[in-house]
């Protein structure tokens, strides 16, 4: 059974998009994983086919309908156990080990809003989590499903080239990648740190090591903070 990506929005063209592309586009023609749109349209109101309405209370924009979501969500044919997830700013943000346990299941329902947001019952009565893929505004939940779906795809196996390019990246161990260096050797007055062309194997995870630890303690103190908290436990724990 592939991986199936169910989506709800307005916008189905707007699917694939990126994704029919590169990796995940090879992945998808092959099977490894399925994108399949549902046009919330479909379950509007009226001669308009009316998705939103008003929010009660007053306020500016406009409010998709919880029928409308319920609709939707009855027609789909979602696997068993799939996590529901609407893509809003106000969400949790998602982090590594989130796509992780979703590319670990059967597959995702994600629904797409646009407007000011959806009506908070049916979030709540049909278990649907929202997700936040970072502290800015988007037009629409249509790129951050992208993006979700981009970070879930690669995990699926079989779909990235090789499997050790999974291990060591960013957040597999709660630091920021160290820094990437190529040929040539010299370029524009700048030498690649000595250490990588020593061929000293256990000197350069040591640079490595401390590379990813000055750049995380830098530009993410908040994962910094929690990786020392987590080796602080660690050698409690060891004794
Ligand atoms: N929809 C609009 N902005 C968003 C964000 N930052 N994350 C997820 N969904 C969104």
């Amino acid at each position: 059974m592939s991986w199936q990506a169910t989506i709800l929005t307005l916008f189905p063209e707007m699917f694939p998009g990126p994704l029919g592309l590169s990796l995940a586009g090879k992945a998808l023609g092959g099977g490894v994983w399925s994108c399949q749109t549902h046009d919330l349209r479909q379950h509007g109101l009226g001669r308009h086919r009316a998705v939103d309405d008003t929010p009660f209370g007053g306020g500016a924009g406009m409010v998709i309908r919880a029928d409308v979501v319920d609709a939707a969500l009855s027609a789909i044919q979602a696997p068993e156990g799939a996590p529901r997830v609407f893509l809003t700013p106000r969400g949790r943000p998602l982090r590594q080990q989130d796509v992780s346990r979703y590319a670990q299941g059967p597959g995702v329902v994600l629904l797409c809003g646009r407007f000011e947001g959806v009506d908070e019952r049916v979030l709540e009565a049909r278990g649907i989590e929202q997700v936040s893929i970072g502290d800015y505004v988007l037009s629409g939940g249509e790129t951050a499903a992208l993006v979700l779906l981009d970070a879930c795809v690669r995990l699926l196996p079989g779909v990235m080239g090789s499997d050790e390019s999974g291990v060591e990246e960013s957040f597999s161990d709660g630091l920021l990648e160290y820094p990437h260096y190529t040929r040539p050797a010299s370029w524009d007055g700048r030498d690649v740190p000595e250490v990588l062309l020593s061929g000293n194997h256990a000197a350069i995870a040591a640079w490595r090591q401390k590379q990813a630890e000055e750049i995380t303690r830098e530009r993410r103190p908040d994962l910094w903070s929690a990786w020392l908290d987590r080796r602080e436990r660690n050698e409690a724990a060891a004794g």
